[in-house]
């Protein structure tokens, strides 16, 4: 992955040479967190996860989910923020748009807990009743309201469906090794249980068995995840920071100068639906980690081309208080080009024999230009090559490392996320718990 800083701007560009306040003080984040002296340091977990899962831990991880996947047509996830957002970014990346309806082998997934709409989970189990299903449960905690009520409505499902004992060969529980109701729950019914480490917070829990048995249920080649997490590791995890060559001390110097010069919110864009949902996995992981203390960047995201028809108008003339941040994936799959017609009565013979991706592209130079010349946004581009498992991997670990340097640039834990309980207390309150 390489970072574009053509349409940064020339101000931003010469702030990043010069700008030493910012940079003594993500000196200081590499240092904490290479050393593990900072904030939160009992969350540091998932910094060096990539390179000590091993083969046996991955091969039993491989065994349970073929069986799962021999036996499902439907595989429903059931989870909420790092306890899903993980897997759906990673399964949305990978698979086919169309077509992926759910056969015996090769299961659709469906989620589940990730709201608490009362006519989702009711459909949901309307469209079970025909298929042949199963379920992974998720939740560190393993008492968190809207999967823990999800859980309890499939459960009573699955064993109306196959009776007490073969139910529980359709489940794996994902918790913590000793707390939390969930834990309790699997012991007594004697779940299958994969254990989210102690010093591993959601939503950097990807590569634990959060995200890789759901992954690896869908036939996700979760080995080639990991290493490119690992090859990443190897890359970006250093003591010092590289300013002049390293994209991901090039990512965090960046967003902390447009942040302390008033950019308070960061639009990350794409031109390929593939990554709708590794944006809403971003936006979890850098909204929990440094909104705090009053402080933060506000992630948002975007897709392009389809949002400038929407938010095009506001990004180019609104309130300058934000930058963007790209995700150019430069390969496509597929080849298709615009047909010639002989009439042109649609006007669009000026790109008749040109490919789609070659218009996307030109889409997005424009539309960049246009951001940031005439509209004053500061761009940041990544170069994504071809979208496969170890280039997400890669993406994982760049985005957690870089996230976790940003809070500490910040003076923030990036590591917890006391605000989550306000709504909490107050739901509780109101539901008389
Ligand atoms: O990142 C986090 O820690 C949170 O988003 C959690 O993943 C989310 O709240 C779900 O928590 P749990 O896994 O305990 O159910």
């Amino acid at each position: 992955m390489k970072i574009d800083l053509n349409y940064a701007g020339t101000s931003l560009i010469e702030a990043m040479r010069g700008n030493t306040a910012v940079r003594e003080d993500i000196v200081r984040a590499y240092s904490e967190l290479y050393a593990k002296t900072g904030k939160g340091n009992d969350f540091l977990g998932w910094v060096d996860l990539p390179s000590e899962i091993t083969a046996s831990q991955l091969q039993d991880i491989e065994q349970t989910a073929a069986a799962f996947r021999s036996k499902s047509e439907v595989f429903v996830c059931i989870g909420i923020g790092g306890s899903y957002l993980g897997t759906r970014a990673v399964e949305e990346a990978l698979k086919p748009f169309f077509g992926t309806s759910g056969t015996l082998g090769a299961p659709e997934i469906v989620y589940a807990g990730h709201q608490l709409s009362e006519d989702y989970l009711a459909e949901l189990l309307k469209y079970l009743d025909s298929k042949e299903y199963t379920v992974c449960v998720i939740s560190k905690s393993g008492t968190t309201t809207e999967p823990a009520i999800a859980f309890r409505i499939l459960r009573e499902h699955l064993i109306a469906k196959y009776g007490t004992l073969q139910a529980a060969e359709r489940i794996v529980a994902v918790t913590d090794s000793e707390r939390g109701a969930l834990k309790s729950l699997a012991d007594l019914h004697g779940y299958k249980t994969y254990v989210i480490p102690d010093d591993v917070g959601g939503r950097y829990s990807v590569l634990t068995p959060v995200g890789l048995f759901p992954l690896a249920v869908l036939g996700i080649d979760i080995s080639a995840l990991v290493q490119g997490a690992a090859e990443m590791r190897s890359r970006i995890k250093v003591a010092v920071p590289d300013f002049e060559n390293c994209p991901c001390a090039q990512y965090v110097l960046l967003r902390n100068i447009l942040y302390r010069s008033g950019k308070k919110m960061e639009l990350m864009v794409q031109y390929d639906p593939r990554f709708f949902y590794f944006i809403e996995w971003w936006k979890q992981l850098y909204g929990e980690s440094e909104g705090k203390e009053n402080k933060g960047i506000f992630p948002a995201g975007a897709g392009f081309t389809t949002d400038l028809h929407s938010l095009g108008q506001y990004i180019q003339e609104g309130e300058r208080f934000f930058f963007e941040t790209v995700l150019s994936l430069s390969q496509q799959k597929h080849t298709l080009q615009v047909p010639y017609a002989d009439e042109d009565s649609d006007g669009m013979n000026f790109v008749a024999g040109k490919r789609l991706s070659y218009i996307n592209a030109k889409a997005e130079e424009g539309t960049c230009m246009a951001h940031n010349g005439q509209g004053g946004v500061p761009v940041i581009r990544f170069i994504v090559p071809a979208l496969d498992e170890k280039v997400l991997g890669g993406l994982i670990y760049f985005f957690e490392y870089a996230c976790g340097l940003s809070g500490y640039t910040l003076g923030v834990n990036p590591f917890n996320q006391p605000g989550v309980e306000a709504y909490k207390k107050n739901m509780f309150k109101l539901l008389g718990k």
